[in-house]
C-alpha cells in the first residue's frame, strides 16, 4: 500500500520504537497521528515532523472507546500501527492485580479494540493496513515475563488470524516480531533484572540473537506495509522460532478454508 499521503495512527509515539516509526512514516510523505500519555513529548514531535498528537491512556477503557472518533474527526486513519506496550518484569506469582490488569489492557485489549475500531472504516473505504508490534517473548516464553510473554503471544496470534478473515481484502495486516531493542524503555527495564541480562548475554555469545536498532524496524516496517507482507521478523536469526510458531497456524487455515465469508464493505 502507498505510505505516501497516506495517515497513520501510531500508538506508544512519544519514544523508543514508537518514536522512530512515527518518524520513518512521516519521512516517506504520511501524516502521522501520534498517540501515548504523554502530551508534551508528543507534541513536540508533532512540531518536529508535522501531524498531530492525541494525548491518550490505553488502558483507560472510556478513552480508548473513543479513540479513533476522536482521531478521525480529522481525517480518515490508512494505516494503524499497534505499538504501544510495556512489561513487568518477575515472578507471575509476585505480581499485583493492577500491574496485571495494566500489561493485560496496554498490550493485548487496546491493540485488539483499536483494530475492531478501524477496520471496517478500511474495509469500505477499499484500502488499509495495520501493522502489530509483537515480540520474539511472544512465541520462546521467556522467563520473568509470563503476563508478558502471553500478551506477545494474544497479538501474534490475533494478528494471523485477522490476515486469514482480511486474505480477499484490500486490508493488510503485517505482524512484527522483535528482540532487544537497542535504546528503548522496555530495553532499559529489561536490563534492570540481572536474570534477564544475563540470558540475552549469554543468546549473543552463542550468536543465538543480536541487538537490533529502532532504524532496522522501522525500515523493515514501511517495506512491509508497501509490499503488503504479513511478517517482520528481527534479528532474522530467532526467526526459525516464529516460522515454527506458524506451522500449525497456518494449518488450521487448510482445514477452515472456506469456513470465513471474506470481509465485505457495510455498503
Ligand atoms: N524494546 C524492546 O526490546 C522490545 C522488544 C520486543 C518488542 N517490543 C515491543 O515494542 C513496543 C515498543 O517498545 P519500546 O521498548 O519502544 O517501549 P518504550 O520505549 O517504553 O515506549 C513505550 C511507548 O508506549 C507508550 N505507553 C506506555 N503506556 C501507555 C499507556 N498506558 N497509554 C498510552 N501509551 C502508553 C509510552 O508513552 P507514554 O509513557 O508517554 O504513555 C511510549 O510511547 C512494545 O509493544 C514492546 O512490547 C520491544
Amino acid at each position: 500500500m502507498q505510505i505516501e499521503g497516506s495517515r497513520v495512527l501510531i500508538t506508544g509515539a512519544s519514544r523508543g520504537i514508537g518514536r522512530d516509526l512515527a518518524r520513518g512514516f512521516a519521512r516517506a510523505g504520511a501524516d502521522v497521528a501520534l498517540v501515548a500519555r504523554g502530551a508534551e513529548a508528543l507534541e513536540g514531535l508533532a512540531a518536529e515532523i508535522g501531524g498531530r498528537a492525541y494525548p491518550t491512556d490505553l488502558t483507560d477503557r472510556d478513552a480508548v472507546r473513543g479513540l479513533l472518533a476522536r482521531v478521525e474527526a480529522d481525517g480518515p486513519v490508512d494505516i494503524l500501527v499497534n505499538n504501544a506496550g510495556d512489561e513487568c518484569i518477575g515472578r507471575f506469582t509476585e505480581m499485583d492485580a493492577d500491574t496485571l490488569e495494566f500489561i493485560v489492557r496496554l498490550n493485548a485489549l487496546a491493540t485488539a479494540e483499536l483494530t475492531r475500531q478501524v477496520l471496517p472504516g478500511m474495509i469500505d473505504r477499499g484500502r488499509g493496513h495495520v501493522v502489530n508490534i509483537s515480540s520474539f517473548a511472544g512465541i520462546v516464553v521467556p522467563p520473568l515475563l509470563a503476563t508478558y510473554a502471553a500478551t506477545k503471544a494474544f497479538v501474534s496470534h490475533h494478528s494471523v488470524n485477522l490476515q486469514f478473515e482480511l486474505k480477499d481484502t484490500p486490508v493488510g495486516v503485517t505482524r512484527v516480531e522483535i528482540g532487544e531493542v537497542d535504546e528503548t524503555g522496555l530495553m532499559d527495564k529489561g536490563r534492570t533484572s540481572p536474570e534477564l541480562a544475563g540470558m540475552f548475554d549469554r543468546m549473543y555469545r552463542l550468536r543465538a540473537s543480536r541487538l537490533i536498532r529502532c532504524e532496522e524496524i522501522t525500515a523493515a516496517t514501511l517495506d512491509a506495509v508497501r509490499d503488503d507482507k504479513w511478517s517482520v521478523r528481527l534479528p532474522r536469526r530467532l526467526s526459525p522460532a516464529s516460522y515454527l510458531a506458524d506451522a500449525p497456524r497456518r494449518l488450521a487455515w487448510v482445514f477452515g478454508r472456506g469456513l470465513v465469508e471474506p470481509a465485505r464493505p457495510r455498503r
